[in-house]
């Protein structure tokens, strides 16, 4: 078994700001540790550190996928004496007759972020179908496709989106994520990914320069507006529709939030399979789940009044209780591929 190219392959899953929560160390030639550890010190999205744990989750789904291309099935067990912040898993690969090539196998480096317009073309029910297949059978998904669904999510991500610009703990994660003049990037999202224009891309690299300048903008230059629109409004309406992923019961533990990544990777790259393209649209759950738990994550008082307005929202839109039992959200719809993407360290970097 050739343990190298199934973590080559395994590093192409998908993490928050594409920062890759995970180091491999090779044990046995079939026995693998992933040591996670999740991003809260830093990461203002994730200080319950669940977005790591959807990381992690989608990362044991791709091995596992991977592994399959070699005939050998995947056995998974996490360390409960690791800390909280450092899930740890052991990995052992079985070589195992039984197991078939998974389809999804080529989809894993061709799966991609689209942040830009996409097609409006509705879904048609066989992809509807296999979508939902590929989450099942713990989660289910719920959809909206009308353009009044559309636009009402667009209003919502529009709402939502003015926490991300005019707080500090925000700011300094975007600060640090964007890699600026690319179209690739190792260990960020370049800035030709992030779905701006060259002109409101420069406003934004200069505003992102100093909070002063952010503050400034906010308050004089109503300078959330145009960047929302864009970012948000416009491509949630530009899409075939936004989906809702969700648990049995409202998710609590790390486990729970692997399990959830483990079914949104299969979901995105059956969407890839099906020559779909996906966008997260996570923050507002997110920001309702810091709500709900009271975790005050902003000295900003509007911000937070924002963020308690959101568990609401999101129930007038998703219904009771599926609001509160999501696990992953965002929209969905053909083509064109992106030009600019994120890609992942090498594999020595990512290896102990
Ligand atoms: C838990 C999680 C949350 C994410 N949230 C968002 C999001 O709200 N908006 C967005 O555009 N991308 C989001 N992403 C996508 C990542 O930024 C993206 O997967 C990463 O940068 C790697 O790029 P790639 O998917 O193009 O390979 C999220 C990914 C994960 C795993």
């Amino acid at each position: 078994m050739n343990i190298e190219a199934i973590l080559d392959l395994s590093r192409w899953a998908p993490s928050g700001d594409n920062t890759q929560p995970w180091r491999f160390e090779v044990v046995d030639p079939d026995h693998v540790v992933v040591h996670g550890h999740d991003t809260q010190d830093w990461v203002v999205y994730d200080i319950d550190g669940h977005p790591s744990h959807i990381g992690l989750g989608a990362l044991l789904e791709t091995m596992s996928i991977a592994a399959s291309g070699q005939g050998a099935r995947t056995e998974v067990s996490r360390r409960l004496d690791a800390p909280a912040d450092r899930p740890t898993f052991d990995v052992r690969f079985i070589p195992d007759p039984a197991t078939k090539s998974n389809p999804l196998l080529d989809s894993i480096t061709r799966r991609v972020t689209q942040r830009r317009p996409m097609s409006t073309r509705p879904l048609t029910d066989d992809e509807r179908s296999a979508l939902e297949a590929a989450v099942d059978p713990r989660f289910r998904i719920a959809w909206k496709e009308t353009p009044a669904e559309r636009k009402k999510i667009a209003k919502l991500l529009f709402f939502s989106a003015e926490i991300r610009l005019t707080t500090p703990e925000a700011f300094t994660v975007h600060q640090h994520i964007i890699e600026w003049n690319k179209n690739q990037s190792e260990d960020r999202i370049p800035d030709q990914a992030v779905g701006l224009d060259p002109m409101t891309l420069k406003m934004m690299r200069w505003t992102l320069g100093d909070w002063k300048r952010v503050a400034f903008m906010n308050r004089f230059m109503a300078g959330t507006v145009m960047p929302r629109i864009t970012l948000d409004y416009r491509p949630a309406l530009a899409c075939a529709g936004h989906f809702w992923i969700y648990d049995r019961e409202t998710p609590q533990s790390t486990d729970d939030y692997v399990e959830a990544g483990r079914a949104m990777q299969r979901f995105w790259l059956t969407a890839t399979e099906l020559g779909l393209f996906c966008q997260p649209e996570m923050t507002p759950l997110i920001f309702a789940n810091y709500a709900r738990r009271n975790k005050r994550f902003t000295v900003v008082e509007s911000a937070w009044q924002r963020a308690l307005a959101l568990p609401d929202k999101l129930e007038r839109i998703w219904g009771e209780p599926v609001a509160a039992q999501g696990v992953w959200t965002g929209r969905i719809g053909a083509g064109p591929a992106p030009k600019a993407r994120s890609t992942r360290l090498p594999l020595k970097k990512l290896m102990i």
